[in-house]
């Protein structure tokens, strides 16, 4: 009988590997932030349903309203790039200080507009925090309620 080590890869383990590697993405990405004025740099990767992962960096603008966060710019670029919708399936966002830094309103809306089910993953005060789409927007706004 074949005593070998179990060495099938857990789902867990799965999950990990993928939250490594978007979190490594991210903090490349955050690299590029252009954020003179908050001097907070913020880097996001989100993962598609195809197996790309896209990134973004925040853009501030001397007109402060005019900023645009990491998260919306990483899906902005996913759009982009993608002929048909794209579908977010997971969410990683750092901060080039390390505090506990959640997504924002806006940018909630945005990611649940690809990504219903998504699953985000970000700094809280006690380390990595990791949410479903739908705990970070309750009622979200839509113009389809029933699709
Ligand atoms: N920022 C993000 O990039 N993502 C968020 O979810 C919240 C805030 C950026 C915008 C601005 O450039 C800086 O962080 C400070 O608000």
């Amino acid at each position: 009988m074949n005593r070998q080590k179990e060495t099938k890869t857990q789902p867990t383990q799965v999950m990990t590997r993928l939250r490594e590697k978007l979190f490594r993405l991210a903090r490349a990405a955050m690299k590029h932030a252009y954020a003179p004025y908050s001097d907070f740099r913020v880097g996001a990767a989100i993962l598609l349903g195809d197996g790309r992962v896209f990134t973004g960096c925040n853009v501030e603008n001397a007109s402060y309203g005019l900023t645009i966060c990491a998260e919306r710019n990483a899906v902005f670029a996913a759009v982009a790039a993608s002929a048909r919708k794209p579908e977010i399936l997971a969410v990683a966002v750092v901060n080039h200080r390390g505090v506990p830094c959640s997504p924002c309103g806006a940018c909630r809306q945005v990611l649940a507009e690809f990504g219903p089910r998504a699953t985000v993953w970000y700094l809280g005060a006690n380390g990595v925090v990791q949410r479903s789409m739908q705990e970070l927007l309750v009622d979200g706004f839509s113009l389809c309620p029933n699709d």
